[in-house]
């Protein structure tokens, strides 16, 4: 439930009819969260006939397709018109995103928009960068309009099980590495959607923002959490161990890539894995999140990856006015006052709603006027848990949204009576 103020004019194509592949995942789910807010047409393609049901009260429609079956493509494809083409972390991306564009071009798809790797340099040898290029080139020789992504380092990938184990994050490289927050590529990829071939047919957008050297980033988190991350310098090589740990998304094939990458890194051949280059204002007209800026938005995620999560709240005095901010932004909401809801945040604040930013009390007032406009709705509120530096509101929120009902996490750092961040997200299920 949510909705959005824009820094760019977007010039929507209204017969466009997108499909987005890869929903179940990190970047696709953001790209569909972006195009749903911007209440575009499109469906969410997934394998797991169990989940099209879900998928469609989540994102208003779904389609069945499995890219390891060709057979379910043209029924998938029909009247669509662009495609976001995102595959997993296997080698099969080759074969998948081939027969896709293949199955695209016979039915009359004009746009793809293709979520690529950093080849920044046309000489790649990496093992998933060389892959990205040879679908890129694929693609390019199909006819159909496309647009490459080129992302670096997901900051996300600092939440995976093995990254900061302890507080220490492994790095596999001592050299500085680019990264991007994939809220960025997400919402620069739902624009293009929209936007269509005639603005970006032809074009390779790039995604790497911050660059900085495994202390740089050990530095950067310590001073985002408010707790001590360390760096550790591993062989390129204990990639390949680390990234097969159970729970991991990545398959021995990808993996060596990684070892690849890395070990490519370090002795300079790919060092430009290193450098800035982002056309997040291009697109977006704001600038990209830098590793600050976004672990500060995913810091208790970050805690929990680490196996640091914040101190229980008896460690600290519990801060005054923290329940009653949070009760006057429930009455804000539930009184429909805009202003009285801004009046809870502090004067620099950052709202980050489940993929989107809004940042100081106008960008805010923004969103919830207009969340306001496009639904009613009422929070009520099931639980607070306070923090060393805040809380965690818990509230179900029932509506004339997309599914009617939501359990969300409001999870708040504050400056003394005042929220500095919030962090809505849906309260995680209990395992
Ligand atoms: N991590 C990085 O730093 C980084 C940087 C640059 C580029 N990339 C690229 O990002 C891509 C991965 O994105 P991600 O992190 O969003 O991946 P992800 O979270 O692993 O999600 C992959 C998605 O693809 C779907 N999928 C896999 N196989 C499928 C099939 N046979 N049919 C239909 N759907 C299928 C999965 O659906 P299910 O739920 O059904 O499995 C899931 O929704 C890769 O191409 C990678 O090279 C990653």
């Amino acid at each position: 439930m949510k909705s959005t103020s824009k820094t760019k004019e977007i010039q929507t194509n209204s017969s466009s009819n997108l499909l987005v592949l890869g929903a179940t995942g990190q970047v696709g789910k953001l790209v569909a969260n972006n195009l749903r807010r911007s209440e575009a047409n499109f469906s969410v393609g997934t394998r797991r006939k169990a989940n099209l049901e879900e998928l469609t009260d989540r994102f208003g429609a779904s389609r069945f397709i499995d890219l390891d079956d060709p057979r379910t493509f043209d029924h998938a494809l029909k009247g669509i018109t662009g495609i976001f083409l995102i595959t997993g972390y296997t080698v099969d991306m080759l074969v998948q995103s081939k027969s896709l564009i293949d199955a695209a071009k016979r039915n009359g798809v004009d746009h793809i928009v293709h979520l690529g790797a950093f080849t920044r340099d046309h000489d790649a040898y990496a093992t998933v960068f060389a892959w990205h290029q040879m679908i890129e080139t694929y693609l390019r020789d199909s006819g159909i309009a496309w647009t490459n992504l080129h992302p670096n380092m997901f900051m996300q990938s600092f939440l995976s099980v093995w990254s900061l184990k302890g507080g220490e994050y492994s790095a596999y490289t001592s050299k500085a590495i680019g990264f991007t927050a994939l809220e960025d590529v997400a919402e620069a990829a739902a624009v293009i959607l929209m936007e269509g071939p005639e603005k970006h047919n032809g074009k390779d957008y790039w995604f790497s923002a911050d660059a900085l050297t495994p202390h740089q980033v050990a530095e950067t988190l310590t001073a985002a959490t408010g707790r001590k991350f360390r760096a550790a310098v591993r062989k390129a090589e204990g990639f390949q161990n680390d990234a097969a740990q159970p729970g991991s998304a990545f398959e021995p094939a990808y993996a060596k890539g990684g070892f690849e990458l890395f070990r490519q890194v370090e002795d300079g051949r790919m060092a430009y894995i290193g450098s800035v280059r982002d056309d997040t204002k291009k697109l977006l007209g704001r600038e990209p999140l830098l590793l600050n800026g976004w672990a500060k938005l995913h810091a208790n995620e970050l805690l929990e990856a680490a196996g640091m999560a914040a101190p229980p709240a008896t460690e600290v005095a519990p801060k005054d006015g923290i329940p009653s901010t949070l009760a006057s932004f429930v009455k804000a909401n539930n009184d429909r006052d805009a202003d009285s809801v801004t009046a809870c945040f502090s004067k620099d604040p950052v709202v980050y709603d489940d993929g989107q930013i809004m940042r100081g009390a106008e960008e805010i007032r923004q969103w919830i006027a207009e969340l306001f406009r496009k639904f009613q709705y009422v929070v009520a509120p099931t639980n607070v848990r306070e923090l060393t530096n805040g809380a965690i509101l818990t509230a179900t929120i029932t509506g004339n949204f997309p599914g009617a009902r939501v359990s969300l996490d409001y999870n708040c750092r504050t400056l003394g009576d005042k929220i500095e961040v919030m962090v809505i997200q849906p309260t995680p299920v209990a395992k």
